[in-house]
């Protein structure tokens, strides 16, 4: 297996985090990808296995057990641990969606975010307290059953729970295509300066930047990305990765991974244009191609989204991107 022992791990050539979402069961079995996690990036989200869903199954059932075991392991490798996500629709346990009276659906609510805050005071660096709220490409709030009934302030009172179960951790919001779309980067910007008024605590934006080779133009990217940076906040771009736009390509060529590699070049320079003390990281989504989500959730064939390959071994992408961050 190609390790690239001999060479500097990749978050060797930033200043600032360099991350990587984990799946939790690979990280348990599989020893070459702990290894090579360990090695080459210095901070991690869970992919999965903190979402509700996971880690609340039933009401009175919280499943701590991976978990517990990536907050070890991020001891021991002394990497920073972000932690995904506190409420995200699409991870609403049914027993939570059956709950059909507003004060309790809150009161459970609250208790979650409470309770998996509490147990990781101190080892979890920052939360996504909120993922997704706002609609996918329009410019209002996604609607929900439980936004239907606990009203859109629930998302502003989630980070105030949050806040409340530690005093010291950085609190996010985290979303797509906010780099992508003037409206819903507008709906983000109306729902910033609407929380600074109320004294909401929100530490920091996550621009999850799943985006294409070629599109949101770059131009596109950088505008939108400035709309937050001016306002004072944190920057993460939390689930970096770049599709293969509708499988257009079915084998990897050179031109497409020059094309990559260009990619992500410009990307690493955007994120450069974040002041020092703003930028909290660069995430990718999963550590190597034979990984991705992008294969499993849409069941696609042909995606190489990341640096390294499926054997491990750092692609050209590799290289646009550290020159990138120079
Ligand atoms: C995805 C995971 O990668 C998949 O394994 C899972 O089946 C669904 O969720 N935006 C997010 C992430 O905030 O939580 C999603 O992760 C990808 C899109």
């Amino acid at each position: 297996m190609a390790q690239n022992d001999d060479e500097k791990p990749l978050y060797k050539y930033s200043k600032h985090k360099i991350g990587a979402a984990i799946n939790i069961k690979t990280l348990r079995n599989d020893s070459v990808y702990a290894t090579f996690v360990a090695r080459q990036f210095n901070a991690l989200t869970a992919e999965n296995c903190m979402k509700m869903k996971q880690i609340h199954p039933n009401r009175d059932t919280f499943y701590w057990d991976d978990t517990d075991y990536l907050v070890k392991y991020c001891i021991k490798n002394n990497l920073r641990l972000h932690g995904h996500a506190l409420y995200w629709h699409e991870s609403v346990p049914d027993w939570v969606k059956n709950i059909k009276d507003s004060a309790t659906l809150e009161q459970q609510l609250k208790k979650h975010i409470q309770t998996v805050v509490t147990r990781y005071k101190g080892k979890v660096a920052s939360w996504d307290v909120v993922n997704e709220f706002i609609a996918p490409v329009s410019d209002s709030v996604r609607q929900t059953s439980i936004i239907t009934l606990l009203g859109a302030d629930f998302v502003q009172r989630a980070f105030i729970y949050a806040r409340a179960a530690d005093p010291d951790v950085k609190l996010f919001y985290n979303d797509f295509l906010l780099e992508a779309f003037d409206g819903k980067n507008a709906a983000l910007i109306r729902w910033l300066d609407d929380a600074k008024t109320k004294n909401i605590p929100i530490d920091g934006v996550g621009f999850q930047m799943h985006i294409g080779l070629d599109w949101p133009d770059s131009a596109g990217i950088t505008r939108r990305l400035q709309e937050v940076v001016k306002r004072g906040y944190l920057i993460h771009f939390s689930e970096l990765d770049i599709e293969n736009n509708n499988e257009t390509r079915s084998v990897y060529t050179d031109s497409f991974a020059i094309a990559l590699s260009s990619r992500y070049r410009t990307i690493a320079k955007i994120y450069m244009t974040v002041p020092e003390k703003q930028r909290y990281g660069i995430t990718f989504w999963n550590v190597y191609d034979k990984e991705t989500w992008l294969k499993r959730y849409f069941k696609r064939k042909y995606e190489w989204p990341l640096l390294f390959d499926e054997n491990y071994k750092r692609k050209k992408a590799f290289y646009g991107f550290v020159s990138g961050l120079k």
